[in-house]
C-alpha cells in the first residue's frame, strides 16, 4: 500500500520529479502493462496524452469503453467526474485522475442540494441529467445523457412526458428546438462553450467562405444555428472526416483539432476564437489565445500521468450510497444507446 504524502494530499496531484534518464512515454506504457492498467483520454487533453492513451473518446464512448474494460486500472484522463462515472461503473476497479483539480464548471453550476430542492418542487418530472454532473447529482437523476445521445434519449420518451434536463441550459435548449420539447431547464453552463462569439465566427466565415462551421451544442443557441454540424465530440470528428469540405471552423474546446488533424492531414480546421482572448493557464497565468481551451483538462499533462501510474493515485472514491443510486440513470443511458 502506497502512503499518500500530505503535500500531495494538498496539492491534488503529485509533483515528484520524473528521474532522470527516463523514457517517459516508454516508462508509462511499461507500467500500464506490469499493472493491467489502460488509459482512457478525452479529446480535450493535450495532444501528447491523447497519443499515449489506449483510448480517446467523447463522453459516451469513454463511459461505455470503462463498463467493458477488463484492465484492473483504469487511468482516466479528463475531469474528475469522468473519474466518478467510471468508477461508479466499475467499482472494484481502481479508477485514477492524474490531477484532482481537474473540474468542470457545467458540473459545478449545479449543486446536488439546491438541484435535489429543484427536482423536489417538480415531483411529476423526470429527470435527465447531462453526464458532466457530480455523482451526487447523478443520484438525483433518473437519466443521463451526453451530448452524443440526448436527442435519441429524450425522443424514446413519450411526447407528452414532462422532463427536468440540467444542467447545461445551452445542450437542453438545443435538444428542446430539435426535438418540439418544452423541458425545464436547469441554469448551467460551460465556462468554455459559453464564450464563443457569433462576429468572430462570422468574420472566420467571410475569410474561409467555404469552410464548413462545427460548433459543440454547450454553444449558445445563436452560435449553434451557425452549424454546418452540430454535435457531440466523436460527431464532430466523423463529420469533419466525412464531409467533402477542406476547411472547418470548429466551435469547441481546441483540444479536439488534434484527434481532427491527426485524422485529415490535408485539410485545414480552424479554431473559432473566443469573445475573449485573455484565458488563464493551468497555473492561473494569463495567456492570450486565438483559441478555446479548457483549463480543467488541460491539467494533465505526461508528467502526472507519469506519477499517477507509479503511485497509484490520486484515485477516485464515490460514496457507496451515491454510487447506488447513481449508477441506475448511467446502466439507464448506456441501455438507451445501444
Ligand atoms: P462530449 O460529450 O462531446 O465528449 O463533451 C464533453 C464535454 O465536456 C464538453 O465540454
Ligand atoms: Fe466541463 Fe466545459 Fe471543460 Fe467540458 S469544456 S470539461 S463542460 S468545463
Amino acid at each position: 500500500m502506497i502512503t499518500v504524502d500530505n503535500k500531495w494530499k494538498q496539492l491534488g496531484y503529485i509533483d515528484e520529479p520524473i528521474p532522470e534518464g527516463v523514457d517517459i512515454k516508454a516508462e508509462i506504457r511499461r507500467m500500464c502493462k506490469e499493472k493491467n492498467a489502460v488509459i482512457m483520454a478525452h479529446y480535450y487533453t493535450d495532444g501528447e496524452v491523447q497519443d499515449i492513451a489506449d483510448f480517446i473518446g467523447d463522453s459516451l464512448a469513454l463511459a461505455q469503453k470503462a463498463a467493458q474494460t477488463e484492465a484492473d486500472i483504469i487511468v482516466m484522463c479528463g475531469v474528475h467526474f469522468m473519474g466518478e462515472t467510471n468508477k461508479i461503473l466499475c467499482p472494484d476497479k481502481t479508477v485514477l485522475v492524474p490531477d484532482l483539480n481537474a473540474s468542470c464548471s457545467l458540473a459545478e453550476s449545479c449543486d446536488a442540494k439546491e438541484f435535489k430542492q429543484f427536482v423536489e418542487a417538480h415531483p411529476d418530472h423526470t429527470v435527465i441529467s447531462y453526464v458532466n454532473t457530480t455523482a451526487a447529482t447523478k443520484a438525483l437523476t433518473d437519466i443521463v445523457v451526453t451530448s452524443g445521445n440526448a436527442r435519441k434519449i429524450v425522443d424514446s420518451l413519450p411526447a407528452d412526458e414532462k422532463i427536468i434536463f440540467g444542467p447545461d441550459q445551452n445542450l437542453g435548449g438545443y435538444i428542446n428546438s430539435i426535438t418540439g420539447r418544452n423541458m425545464l431547464l436547469w441554469k448551467g453552463a460551460c465556462h468554455v462553450h459559453e464564450r464563443f462569439s457569433v462576429e468572430k465566427i462570422l468574420a472566420l466565415k467571410q475569410e474561409h467562405p467555404n469552410a464548413k462551421i462545427l460548433v459543440h451544442p454547450e454553444c449558445k443557441g445563436p452560435v449553434v444555428k451557425l452549424a454546418d454540424k452540430a454535435g457531440s465530440t466523436a460527431a464532430l470528428l466523423k463529420y469533419s472526416q466525412e464531409d467533402e469540405a477542406t476547411e472547418f471552423i470548429v466551435a469547441t474546446e481546441s483540444g479536439i483539432l488534434h484527434e481532427m488533424q491527426k485524422a485529415c492531414p490535408d485539410k485545414t480546421f480552424i479554431p473559432a476564437p473566443p469573445e475573449v482572448t485573455e484565458q488563464v493557464d493551468a497555473n492561473g497565468n494569463p495567456v492570450t489565445c486565438s483559441c478555446n481551451e479548457c483549463n480543467y483538462m488541460k491539467l494533465i499533462t505526461m508528467k502526472k500521468l507519469y506519477n499517477c501510474l507509479k503511485f497509484e493515485w490520486p484515485y477516485i472514491e464515490v460514496d457507496p450510497e451515491i454510487a447506488e443510486k447513481a449508477i441506475r440513470p448511467i446502466n439507464r443511458m448506456l441501455e438507451l444507446s445501444k
